[in-house]
Parts: structure tokens; sequence; C-alpha cells
């Protein structure tokens, strides 16, 4: 058995394309169960590893990337409660769910957005699930440090917050809006489909076959008129299986395809399984949960808030028949939002042609690139505009994410320290 194995059971369980977390982190990760498990031999692990529900669990543990932060990309929770509000009350209680929700800082800001727009506690529930059984222990404990709050806007930690010896704790306001529990996206169901789905950087971990099965059952999950919100390098994938994109640049936010077409008034019809293919079965084999282990924190980068160019919502301008003179920023952003990624990666170049090169122009380049699986473009393109403009968080945040996917670990570490100091010295 080989390391190419224990991935393809990964695969198998969780989805994961261990190829996106790259060769080493996996491998790092299979030694510090083999050594855990007292398993000195690989072909032995493998052979546990298939034999033992709770050993995969733990793997499962090991290798997730869990990071995240509060109100990570802050225009999709924008987009989502200005949404909300147009639904009549009768709709309430709204359903949200945060699907990986991680360590919990989604589901918390899901929750403090909703209060923020006006909603009464009793308006919303939130559902958090996600597999690793150690980040929904985390999520539970729901103690947060540092790293949790980046950015500058961070008035909610004092609104919805209260210090505690090694960081802060959400109040009870927030944490009685949400239900963690442990699941896996490929095996959830929903006796009643969801308002908003916040599934937001997982499909970058899968293949293309995942991500199919992924938006299928994401599909069947979302209400008919309900928002679908994914991470920014994976605005190209809704449009592929049935989701059209909303107007809101920079939220990544989709909804059912054949709701948006519908005329208005006219009956939307029931919404079908999108034509791409029957789903397969579900993968044979279940992780048992099991109880997370003490440990050490999980190494986490330190990002920046996505605070980049605050773009008014500009029309859905035909990008590609502008001059480049006239293509702005936004209008570049917007089209990377709503999958139209070759337009935006020309715009994006013509931008740069008419108004010579910036650090924003090459960031927004960069998103598009990774966004396409083109991630030797995408790196050159976040190293352009860190080399345009040393502090942009987004850049290094989106390389350091590039370059430990590619398995290049003390890369990306490195990245993260300079975020770090460069949060340190802005006093955050
Ligand atoms: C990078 S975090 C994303 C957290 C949050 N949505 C965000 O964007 O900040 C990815 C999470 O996906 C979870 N995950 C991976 N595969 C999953 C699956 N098949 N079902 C549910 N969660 C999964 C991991 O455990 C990890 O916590």
């Amino acid at each position: 058995m080989t390391l190419e194995q224990i991935g393809a059971q990964l695969r198998e369980a969780i989805g994961l394309d261990w190829e996106s977390v790259g060769r080493s982190a996996l491998h790092y990760a299979v030694r510090q169960r083999m050594a855990a498990s007292a398993t000195p031999d690989m072909a032995d692990y493998a052979r546990l590893l298939a034999a033992s529900a709770e050993e995969l669990q733990q793997l499962v543990n090991a290798v997730v990337v869990p990071e995240t932060w509060f109100f990570r990309d802050p225009k999709a929770f924008a987009a989502m409660t200005e949404r909300l509000a147009t639904l009549p009350a009768t709709r309430r209680p709204l359903r949200l769910l945060s699907l990986p929700c991680s360590t919990g800082e989604e589901p918390c800001s899901l929750a403090m957005a909703m209060l923020d727009a006006g909603f009464a506690p009793s308006d919303f529930t939130v559902d958090a699930v996600d597999v690793s059984t150690r980040n929904i222990a985390e999520a539970e404990r729901g103690v947060y440090g540092r790293n949790s709050f980046r950015g500058t806007a961070l008035a909610y930690r004092d609104r919805y917050f209260e210090p505690v010896p090694d960081g802060h704790r959400p109040r009870p306001e927030i944490t009685q809006r949400i239900r963690y529990r442990y699941g896996n996206l490929f095996e959830m169901e929903a006796a009643v489909p969801y308002d908003v789905i916040f599934c937001r950087n997982l499909l970058i971990y899968f293949d293309r076959d995942r991500q199919q099965r992924a938006l299928q059952r994401l599909y069947r999950l979302l209400g008919r008129d309900g928002l679908l919100l994914v991470g920014p390098a994976e605005a190209s994938l809704p449009r592929l299986h049935g989701f059209a994109p909303v107007r809101a640049p920079m939220a990544f936010a989709f909804v059912k395809a054949e709701e948006n077409m519908a005329p208005r008034g006219a009956a939307v019809p029931r919404a079908p399984v999108p034509a791409a293919a029957a789903p397969r079965p579900l993968p044979p084999r279940r992780l048992r949960p099991v109880a997370a282990p003490g440990r050490a924190p999980l190494p986490r980068g330190a990002f920046a808030s996505a605070a980049g160019a605050q773009v008014a919502p500009v029309p859905a301008a035909a990008v590609a028949r502008a001059d480049a003179g006239q293509i702005s920023l936004a209008a570049i952003e917007q089209a990377a939002n709503e999958g139209r990624l070759a337009e935006a990666r020309d715009a994006a170049s013509r931008h740069m042609q008419a108004h010579g090169p910036s650090a924003q122009a090459f960031y927004l380049l960069g998103l598009v690139c990774d966004a396409t699986g083109d991630a030797a473009e995408a790196e050159k393109s976040y190293r352009k505009a860190l080399y345009l403009a040393a502090d942009h968080r987004e850049a290094l945040a989106h390389l350091a994410l590039l370059l430990r996917r590619q398995g290049a670990a003390d890369a990306a570490a490195a990245l993260d320290d300079r975020l770090q100091r460069i949060e340190k010295r802005a006093g955050r």
C-alpha cells in the first residue's frame, strides 16, 4: 500500500482530492497518525485505515484544512441579509446552513450579520456542519484567538463577544442560534430545504467528479429561492451545475437557475436535480465520529480580512465589449464573481494595459487564474501584486493558500509569518 492508496481512501470518504492539499501535507498527516496509532509501517497503517472507521476519522481530522476567520469575504454576508430581507416574514424562522463550518467562525458570522441586519433571534436558525470532529469540538468550545479576528472592522467583537482568559467567547445570543453537528456533505440530507447555504472553501479541495456530486447535493439541500454562497476560487463551479450568479460583487452568491429565469408572477417549476448526471451512489464507507482528542492548536496562517477594494455594485456590463479605458476594477470583480472567468481575465489584462499595472488588478487576475485552475499564472499574479504592494493582505493570504495546496508548506508558513507581522504592525 502506498501513500496514494491512502489518499484514495480519503477521497472516497470525504471527497478530498489529496493533490489539492499536497503530497507533503498528506504525508505529514499520515506520519502523525502512524505515530499516534503505534503503526510504524505504512502498509500496516493503510490496512488499519481500511478496517477502522475511527482511525479514518482521526486521519480526516489530521488532514483537513481548517483555515477560517470571522466575516471572511464580508460581502457574502451582506448579500445574504439583503436577500433575506426581501422574503415575507411568514417564511421565518429562516434556515441557514454553514457547511463546512470548520471551527465556527462562519456560522457565528452568519448569526451576527442577521442580528446586525435587524432580524430578531427567533427569525433564524443556523445549522453548522463539518466532517472534522476536531473542528466541531473546537466550535463548541467557542474560544477564539487573534487569528480568528482579522482585518480592521472589528467592532462586532465588542458587541457580540466577551473576553475570556485565552481569547474571546461569543455571547449566548449568538451561540443559541447555532446548532453544531458532525456531518459529511456527501451524506447530508435535509427534511426542509435551506434558505441560505454557505458552502465556502470546500469545493476547491475536490476533483471535478466530486465537485459535481457536491453541487448536486447542495442543489437538493437548497430551497427553490434559496441562496448558495461559495468561495472566491469556486465561483466558476455553480454555473456548471444548475445555478445562476447573483449580481453582488465579491459575494460569490448563486440562486437556482430556473428560479432566476421564471417570469415574475409565474409559477416556479419544482426544482429538478440538475441534468448533469444522475447522482452516483454515496461513498460506501461512513466515518464514525470520534471524540476529538486533546490537541495542540491547529496550524493556521494569519490572514487578513477581504478588505480589498471597496467597490459599488455595477451593472453586469458587457465587460468584453467595453473599451479598455472604461473597464473598472469593480466590473472585473463582478465578472469574476459571476463565473465569467475568461472575460474577467481578459478584462484585468486590458485594465492594466490602459491604466498601468496595479496591485489590485494583479490580485484579481490571480483570483481568476486560481479559479480556472491555472495555478502557475495565479502564483505569478499574486506575486506581482505583492511586488507592487508588499502588504497586500489578500494577495498574501491567497498566495499562501495556493502554495499550501501545492504542498509548499514552508513557503506558505513564511507568508503566514509575514501576514502576522503586518497584522501586528497594524495593531491587530
Ligand atoms: C477551509 S475550511 C472552510 C471553512 C469555512 N467555510 C470558510 O470558508 O472559512 C474547510 C473545512 O471543510 C471541512 N470538510 C472537508 N471535507 C468535508 C466534507 N466532505 N463534508 C463536510 N465538511 C468537510 C474540513 O473539515 C474543514 O473544516
